[in-house]
């Protein structure tokens, strides 16, 4: 794996960002918990998300839905029977693979994702694609995987208890489309977003959260007329642009933006468009824009046999409005986060300086109090408590100025502020910033004022 990659899951781990799952049993495959830097990072992040895509924006509205639907929902959506993945058994070790991920691995310029099953095989054997685990070239035929994670309801375990865990949110929002649209009154366009888990039995999970087999999504479906002739697909490719660059603070160097081949979209998608990031492991899917059209309103109403029409009163007209819906990972969008933030800096006396540069608002502690000595521990006490009013602030008043400062860049708290033994005269605290480690002198009055200027910048 590339050594950087490497270097920043030990440091998330180290730091108490993320955590491997189950792990004093020994772990589970592919499974990690968020520690409480990490738990603080997500949800501020879920947040920046719905207060950007549902609450700041006009046309949108909010929807919280279940993880378990009745299964003729997924009947009708396609995913019973169209959501798998082609795999491979390696007959040698046993080991077993998808077909387009290991031509990828051996061939990065491959697009394997838009061949079809027979091409796929014909590939591996005519490019001499090997095992990775054993390195024999002995595969089975591709035989298709349901991804779907399947479980019972109720006390029976037989095909009628039988209900699966949602592998997206967006049916969710789909199947309440018409309560939400009545109940809020909502004309067209408008759109619905939701955040919530997601559940895919993924053959090749793995590259740390980038691809886990339980994750949380963050979803907006925007319905509109197909009579409107405004551009929603570029409108909602730029929000995203915005928002990975404006709010994230995500350089255009690091990621670009390719359209899918027409044999490679989804079952529902006439058009996609995805935002790849440059991952330290390489480019790999970050965020999806889909044109679903008006098929999964029309799959529902004919399964459900519920009207989903809209009533259009002005020109008096019935349809099906049609749909643009950007899609991410939560888990994805926050390693993109932090693989941009990572960053290493020999200082001047050569000790090395890890700083994760997360903007403000996501930093998990927006300041950190550092008494200089013990005789400034009862101030520094009473000041941690004030600002934990209006901060999200932490205290730390063990080891020496530098270690401390170290720890408090390393997690990625913009501001430490430092009280020391001429602050019980002068009443003034050192304000320095993580990005420049620029020390500036201010009075305690006036620091809840200077902070809030300086985290609103
Ligand atoms: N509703 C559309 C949909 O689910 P998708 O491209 O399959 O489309 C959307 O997934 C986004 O969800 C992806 O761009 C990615 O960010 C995230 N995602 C999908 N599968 C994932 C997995 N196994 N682990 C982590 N994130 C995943």
């Amino acid at each position: 794996m590339n050594n950087n990659f490497d270097k920043i899951i030990n440091h998330l781990k180290s730091q108490g960002f993320v955590f491997q799952g189950s792990e004093i049993y020994g772990g589970l495959a592919n499974s990690w918990d968020y520690g409480p830097l990490g738990a603080e990072l997500k949800n501020k992040l879920k947040n920046l998300w719905w207060r950007f895509f549902v609450k700041r924006n006009k046309y949108n509205i909010g929807l919280d839905t279940s993880i378990i639907l009745n299964p003729k929902v997924w009947l009708a959506s396609g995913h019973l029977g169209n959501f798998n993945d082609p795999l491979v058994d390696c007959k040698s070790c046993k080991s077993r693979w998808r077909a387009d991920k290991l031509i990828e691995e051996k061939f990065p310029d491959v697009n394997a994702g838009v061949l079809s099953n027979e091409m796929l095989e014909e590939y591996i054997s005519k490019n001499d694609i090997s095992c990775p685990k054993c390195k024999k070239k002995d595969f089975t035929n591709i035989r298709l995987f349901d991804l779907m994670f399947k479980t019972f309801q109720g006390p029976l375990e037989d095909d009628s208890a039988k209900v699966y865990l949602r592998p997206e949110t967006a049916q969710g929002i789909f199947v309440q489309y018409k309560n939400s649209q009545r109940t809020s009154r909502r004309k067209l366009p408008f759109g619905i977003g939701q955040i919530g888990k997601s559940f895919r039995n993924e053959i090749t999970p793995g590259n740390f959260i980038f691809r886990t087999r339980e994750f949380e999504q963050m979803e907006l479906e925007f319905f509109f007329s197909p009579n409107d002739e405004n551009n929603w697909f570029d409108y909602w490719l730029n929000q995203v642009k915005h928002f990975i660059t404006k709010e994230l603070g995500i350089s255009t160097n690091n990621f670009i933006i390719r359209e899918h081949e027409k044999d490679e979209l989804s079952h529902y998608s006439n058009k996609t468009v995805d935002i790849e990031y440059n991952f330290p492991f390489g480019r790999g899917e970050l965020w999806g824009i889909a044109h679903r059209s008006n098929y999964d309103l029309t799959q529902h109403q004919q399964f459900s046999g519920e009207d989903l029409t809209y009533l259009d009163q002005e020109n008096n007209v019935r349809f099906i409005p049609h749909v643009i819906e950007p899609s991410v990972g939560v888990e994805r969008l926050l390693l993109a986060i932090l693989c941009e933030s990572y960053c290493e800096e020999k200082l001047e006396n050569n000790e090395l300086r890890i700083i994760l540069r997360l903007p403000i608002k996501l930093a998990p502690y927006t300041i950190a109090i550092l008494p200089l000595q013990k005789q400034q521990s009862e101030k520094a006490r009473t000041l941690f408590e004030d600002l934990l009013q209006y901060f999200d602030a932490t205290i730390d008043e063990t080891g020496n100025i530098g270690k401390r400062y170290r720890r408090q860049d390393a997690i990625g708290t913009p501001f430490c502020i430092t009280i020391d033994f001429d602050t019980e005269n002068d009443n003034c605290v050192t304000v320095r910033e993580r990005d420049s480690m620029h020390q500036e002198r201010i009075n305690i009055n006036d620091l809840k004022s200077y902070l809030t200027n300086k985290s609103n910048m």
